[in-house]
């Protein structure tokens, strides 16, 4: 489920750090948060732990608008966290780049 939101701002790394069309994980606070780099340099932060049983989302399979968990292919939009496959919903998180080149996601 998604951490409750306090609306601080965390500066993450660089958005270099993240090829495009691929995700990192990166620890906020007690959170996992997956941030994608979609084409176009479109960020998505989604929660980074499958609520099916744990899986790395990060690692999954991303198109512009889900991704897939490696580990049993349950498909979560990458928007909104609801999932197409029947798993409960995970957390979207506001994320934005800064003028620096830097991240920076609203937890
Ligand atoms: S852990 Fe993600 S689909 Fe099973």
């Amino acid at each position: 489920m998604a951490p409750a939101s306090t609306g601080a701002v965390h500066r993450l790394g660089p958005l270099d750090e993240i090829p495009v069309g691929e995700a990192r994980t990166y620890a906020v606070g007690d959170a996992q948060i997956a941030v994608f780099r979609l084409r176009g340099d479109v960020l998505r932060a989604i929660d980074a732990v499958c609520p099916h049983a744990g899986g790395p989302l990060a690692d999954g399979q991303a198109d512009a608008e889900v991704v897939i968990c490696p580990l049993h292919s349950h498909v979560f939009n990458l928007a909104t966290g609801e999932s197409s496959s029947g798993a409960p919903p995970i957390g979207c998180h506001p994320v934005r780049l800064a003028a620096d080149g830097r991240i920076e996601l609203t937890l």
